[in-house]
C-alpha cells in the first residue's frame, strides 16, 4: 500500500508519521513542517536515535496511526496497516527484543542476531516445537517451525517439498540451512525403535559433518562475512516411507573459481589454504613455507580470520571428512593438491624469445 500522491501532508504537521531516514530506513517520528509548494517535509524521530531529516519527499512519508506504532504480531500479514514502514518498524522492534523470526504467511523472515545465546532459540527449546502436531501453532516463529510444517506436509501428502533460503551475503542463509537440517534430523529420529532412531541420528550427524568439509573448500572470508559461501548449494534430504532420515545429496553450483587465485583487499582465498598452512604436519610433509610467502594466500593482505584459521580447525575438517566416509588416502591427496596449487601459484615466467622460462 502506498500513500495517495495527492495527499496534502500539511494536515499531518505535528502528527506522528513514518519517514525514510537515510541511516535507519523507515522510522517513526513527528512531521515538524511541510512545504506545500516543494512537497517536502521535515521530521524528527521519536525514537531510534532521534534523528531530524529534512527535504523528505511525499514518497518518504507515511501517516502513522497511534495504535500501529507498537503493534506486535508474529505474522506480518495480520498487521492492521501494510506498508514498508509499518513492516520494517515491526521487525526492528522485535529484533531489539531479541525476537529475530517473524512470519509472513508461510515465509519466515530471519534477522541475523550474530549471537547464539538468545534463550528462546537455544537447541534445548527444540523439543517444544517437535511435540506440536502437524502445524506449529503454539510456538513462536522460527526456522524450526518452517522445517516442522514442511516435514509433516511431506509425510501427509506423500510428496516432495522444498524450502528456499534466500538473502544477501551475511544474512544467515548457511546458518539457517544448518538449523533446518538439524531440526529435521532430530524430528525424524523421535519415533520408532531405538535402532530406527539411532540410524536416523547417524545420518543427521553425517549431514551436519558435511558442513565443515564443504565450507573449508567453498567458503572464504569476504568484507561482508567471515565465512561467506562462494558457491550455491542444492540439497536433497531423503526420508523413507516412515519419515526416517536416510540420506542427503548435495549439488554445488557456481563456485567462485577466481578465489583460488586471488582475493580483494581485506578478503581471503578459500579457508582450506590457510588451514593447510596451519598444520605443522602438512607443512613438514609437503615442504611448505610460512603463509605470507604465498602470494595468493596473502593477496588480500588478510592472513587471519575468526573461523577456519587454526591447526585445531584443520584437524576438525580432516576428521569431518573422515567421518563422512572419505578414505584417508583421498584426504591426504586433497591436501597435497592444495600444497601443489600453492607452490605453482608462486611461479613466475620470464620471456625467452618466443617462449618463456619459469622462475621462482
Ligand atoms: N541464526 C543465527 N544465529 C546467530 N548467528 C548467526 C545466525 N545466522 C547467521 N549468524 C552469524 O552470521 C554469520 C553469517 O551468516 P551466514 O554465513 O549464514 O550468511 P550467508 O547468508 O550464508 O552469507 P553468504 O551469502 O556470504 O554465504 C555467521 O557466521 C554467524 O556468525
Ligand atoms: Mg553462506
Amino acid at each position: 500500500m502506498s500513500v495517495d500522491p495527492t495527499t496534502d501532508f500539511t494536515k499531518y504537521v505535528g502528527s506522528l508519521v513514518f519517514f525514510k531516514c537515510p541511516k535507519r530506513s523507515w522510522i517513526a517520528g513527528v512531521l515538524e513542517s511541510y512545504d506545500t509548494s516543494k512537497k517536502t517535509g521535515t521530521c524528527k524521530a521519536t525514537r531510534d536515535g532521534g534523528d531530524t531529516v529534512t527535504k523528505l519527499k511525499q514518497s518518504e512519508l507515511y501517516p502513522a496511526r497511534e495504535e500501529s506504532l507498537d503493534e506486535d504480531v508474529d505474522d506480518l500479514l495480520l498487521m492492521t496497516e501494510l506498508h514498508d514502514s509499518t513492516l520494517l518498524d515491526t521487525v526492528r522492534r522485535r529484533y531489539f527484543k531479541d525476537v529475530i523470526y517473524t512470519n509472513i504467511g508461510a515465509i519466515v523472515v530471519a534477522l541475523n542476531p550474530f549471537k547464539y545465546t538468545i534463550p528462546r532459540y537455544l537447541d534445548s527449546e527444540m523439543p517444544k516445537y517437535q511435540e506440536e502436531g502437524d502445524v506449529i501453532e503454539k510456538n513462536l516463529p522460527h526456522s524450526w517451525a518452517c522445517a516442522h510444517n514442511t516435514y509433516h506436509e511431506m509425510r501427509n501428502e506423500a510428496r516432495n517439498q522444498s524450502i528456499l533460503v534466500s538473502g544477501e551475503s551475511g544474512a544467515g542463509k548457511t546458518e539457517a540451512s544448518k538449523i533446518v537440517m538439524k531440526y529435521l534430523g532430530a524430528l525424524s529420529a523421535r519415533r520408532g525403535t531405538d535402532k530406527d532412531k539411532e540410524a536416523a541420528l547417524a545420518v543427521g550427524t553425517k549431514i551436519n559433518l558435511s558442513s565443515p568439509a564443504l565450507e573449508a573448500f567453498g567458503n572464504a572470508k569476504t568484507v561482508r562475512n567471515d565465512n561467506s559461501s562462494r558457491f550455491g548449494k542444492f540439497m536433497v534430504i531423503k526420508f523413507d516411507g516412515k519419515g526416517f532420515l536416510i540420506g542427503a545429496n548435495i549439488t554445488k553450483y557456481l563456485l567462485e573459481k577466481s578465489r583460488i587465485i586471488t582475493a580483494g583487499q581485506g578478503e581471503r582465498i578459500y579457508h582450506s589454504f590457510y588451514l593447510l598452512l596451519r598444520s605443522k604436519q602438512c607443512r613438514e610433509k609437503f615442504g611448505l613455507a610460512e603463509d605470507k610467502k604465498y602470494r595468493t594466500v596473502n593477496a588480500g593482505q588478510t592472513l587471519n580470520n575468526k573461523e577456519y584459521d587454526t591447526e585445531e580447525e584443520f584437524n576438525e575438517v580432516t576428521q569431518a571428512m573422515t567421518k563422512v566416509g572419505i578414505p584417508a588416502a583421498s584426504i591426504e591427496s586433497m591436501w597435497k593438491v592444495l600444497a601443489g596449487v600453492l607452490n605453482f601459484e608462486n611461479v613466475d615466467f620470464v620471456a625467452d624469445g618466443e617462449g618463456c622460462n619459469p622462475t621462482t
